[in-house]
């Protein structure tokens, strides 16, 4: 073969990487963190290597090792001092997320986002206030319009805690257009909406769901999240997001739904966000533990991935790891 057009002489020492097309950053990265109001000191989450529940008096040292990695934004999730069937925890001012957003505002230059859902507050862990049949007819689960009314509450109490985002993840129609006109009333109409504008019903949600305490006390979560059957109806979300306010798409879990992340980056004018879910990064874990996959290195490929696909911003339980790597150039 002579004339032939050969690709590999880009990809020696020098010119590979002048030529790369993707760029993973430390700044496109964000870290997920679980704030327990009923823990005394840090508890590992065993499902997920390196990752701890953290009392509410140590998210501000937490918050700094994350920075110090390089991450500059966490976005919380809360763990109750108690649950009700409303989740009134949610939206207290003394509650959990309310008093680590202010202690992290107040203390540290990272920014913060936080998890908007009811689902770690509600005692039957369910995204919203339940159907009155719910516990005894399986096609009734949480009430749409009722929950609304609740979300605005919460995103409220997150705003006037200082929360710089805040991220709806409970799947509820009409969420995103509450919540903007809830937070605009309250005068943050500056506070972006992060929407997980697609979020499909999936078995990934494991070991978070152990970690956060959040597992539905019956039933699952089929009727209110997506099913990972459908492609078109992920566009379908994200119109309604975006007529609704939304400033930033999210697309969650990540590597199993690379096609749906590069259809909602290819077809609204918004950032998309991926969520790199917690059994995307359990299963890792596990097989490199047993030695067989190299951990940084497919961390990486992964995170790089989920750029490619079309994402700007990933959230990560890699995200400390990944952007040390990124910024010591191992
Ligand atoms: C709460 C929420 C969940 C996750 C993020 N926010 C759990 C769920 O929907 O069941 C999962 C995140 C992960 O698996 O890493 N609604």
């Amino acid at each position: 073969m002579d004339r032939t057009d050969r690709p590999r002489r880009l990809r020696r020492d020098g010119l590979r990487e002048l030529v790369s097309e993707t760029d993973l950053k430390p700044s496109d990265l964000i870290a997920p963190l679980f704030v327990d109001a009923t823990a005394t000191e840090r508890v590992p989450i065993e499902s997920m290597p390196g990752h701890e529940r953290v009392p509410i008096s140590e998210t501000v040292a937490r918050v700094e090792e994350v920075v110090d990695a390089g991450v500059e934004t966490v976005i919380l999730f809360g763990i109750p001092a108690s649950k009700d069937p409303e989740g009134t925890r949610a939206w207290a001012d003394d509650g959990v997320i309310q008093r680590a957003t202010r202690a992290i505002t107040a203390e540290t230059d990272a920014t913060v986002v936080t998890d908007l859902c009811l689902c770690e507050y509600t005692d039957h862990g369910h995204c919203g206030v339940l159907e009155d049949e719910a516990e005894s007819d399986p096609t009734m689960t949480v009430a749409n319009d009722e929950t609304l009314d609740l979300l605005r509450k919460v995103a409220v109490s997150h705003a006037e805690a200082g929360a710089d985002v805040v991220a709806p993840s409970g799947m509820i129609d009409g969420m995103v257009g509450a919540i903007r006109d809830a937070l605009d009333d309250a005068g943050f109409d500056d506070v972006p909406v992060m929407s997980y504008a697609v979020k499909y019903a999936s078995a990934f949600y494991g070991p978070f769901r152990d970690a956060a305490d959040g597992a539905p006390a019956f039933g699952d979560r089929r009727h209110y999240q997506m099913d990972p059957a459908n492609r078109r109806e992920a566009r379908r979300e994200a119109t309604l997001d975006v007529e609704e306010g939304a400033d930033v798409l999210m697309v969650k879990p990540a590597l199993p739904y690379l096609d749906v992340i590069r259809d909602v980056s290819e077809g609204f004018d918004r950032p998309v966000a991926a969520y790199n879910v917690s059994g995307e990064y359990a299963m890792i874990h596990a097989a490199a533990e047993k030695g067989w996959l190299e951990l940084e290195d497919v961390a990486l490929e992964s995170l790089l991935s989920i750029k490619r696909a079309g994402a700007d911003l990933i959230v990560t339980y890699f995200a400390e790891s990944v952007a040390d790597r990124l910024s010591t150039g191992r």
